[in-house]
C-alpha cells in the first residue's frame, strides 16, 4: 500500500469462529470464515502495522506478514489476546467467539444412548472476553467490537449496537448485519461503525477489503485525536 498511516503501530485482529470441544471428535462452532478478520489483519498491514493475528479456524488462506497465533475455542482465544494485547495500539475483536461451551469434554466419543430420542447438552458460559478488556484499565489501547445482529429493522439494529458498545466498554463499535446469506461467510458486509459517544462514524455496504478500510480510517482518526489531547 501507499498509505502507511498505520507506520509504527501495533493491532491485534481476531479473525474466524472459535469451537467448543464436545469430545475427541465434534464441536459447537458457527459460520465465520475468518474473512473480514482477515481483511482487516491485510489491510493494516498494508497500511504499515505490526499486526498480530489471533486465527481462530479460517477458511481463507493465511495473509502474509503477520505474526499468526492459531487458537480454536474462546478460551484459547481469551489467552492469546490477553497476551497480545499488552501494549498493543488497537485490538480490534472481529472473532465470532461462542458465548457458550460445553460444561465438560468427554473423553470418548459421546454414544447414542439408548433410553431416549433426545440428548441433552449442558453449557455454560464463556468469558466475554471484549468485555474483559474494556473494563480493565486498557490506557492507550483502542479497543474496537463488533455486534452481530440478525435484527432486521434498522433503528432496532443501531438500539443494539449502542447498548453492546456500552456493555463491553470498546471505544469503536461496527454493527455488522448478519443472517442466513449475510455477514457470516460472504463476500461483501454491511456495517455501521459507531464511535465512543455513540455517534454513527459509518455506514457502508461493500466488499470485506472495503469495510476493512472504513474500519482502520477510523481507527486511525481516533489515534490522531489521542496524539492531539
Ligand atoms: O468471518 P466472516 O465469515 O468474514 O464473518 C465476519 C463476521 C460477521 C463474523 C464479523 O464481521 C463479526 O461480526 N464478528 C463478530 C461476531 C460476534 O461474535 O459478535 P457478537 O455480537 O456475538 O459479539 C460482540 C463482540 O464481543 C465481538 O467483537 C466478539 O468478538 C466479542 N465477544 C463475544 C463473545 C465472547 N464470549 N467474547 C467476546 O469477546
Amino acid at each position: 500500500g501507499e498509505n502507511h498511516d498505520l507506520a509504527g503501530r501495533r493491532i491485534v485482529v481476531t479473525a474466524g469462529g472459535t469451537r467448543e470441544p464436545l469430545d475427541p471428535v465434534r464441536f459447537l462452532g458457527n459460520r465465520s470464515s475468518g474473512k473480514q478478520g482477515v481483511a482487516i489483519a491485510e489491510a493494516a498491514r498494508a497500511r504499515g502495522a505490526e499486526v498480530t493475528l489471533i486465527a481462530a479456524n479460517l477458511e481463507v488462506a493465511d495473509p502474509a506478514g503477520c505474526d499468526l497465533r492459531r487458537v480454536s475455542s474462546a478460551l484459547e482465544l481469551q489467552a492469546a489476546v490477553t497476551e497480545a494485547a499488552r501494549g498493543a495500539d488497537a485490538v480490534i475483536m472481529a472473532a465470532a467467539v461462542a458465548d457458550y461451551r460445553p460444561a465438560s469434554i468427554s473423553e470418548q466419543k459421546i454414544k447414542k444412548d439408548g433410553s431416549g430420542d433426545g440428548l441433552t447438552i449442558e453449557l455454560v458460559r464463556n468469558p466475554d472476553i471484549l468485555a474483559g478488556l474494556g473494563h480493565a484499565p486498557h490506557d492507550g489501547t483502542l479497543l474496537v467490537g463488533f455486534a452481530a445482529e440478525t435484527e432486521p429493522d434498522d433503528g432496532r439494529l443501531l438500539e443494539l449496537g449502542r447498548a453492546k458498545r456500552r456493555a463491553k466498554g470498546a471505544d469503536v463499535l461496527v454493527v455488522n448485519r448478519v443472517g442466513w446469506n449475510e455477514g457470516f461467510a460472504s463476500d461483501d458486509n454491511s456495517v455501521v461503525i459507531l464511535g465512543g459517544d455513540d455517534e454513527i462514524v459509518t455506514r457502508l455496504h461493500g466488499t470485506k477489503p472495503s469495510v476493512a478500510g472504513a474500519i482502520l480510517d477510523v481507527v486511525v482518526s481516533k489515534f490522531a485525536h489521542t496524539a492531539e489531547d
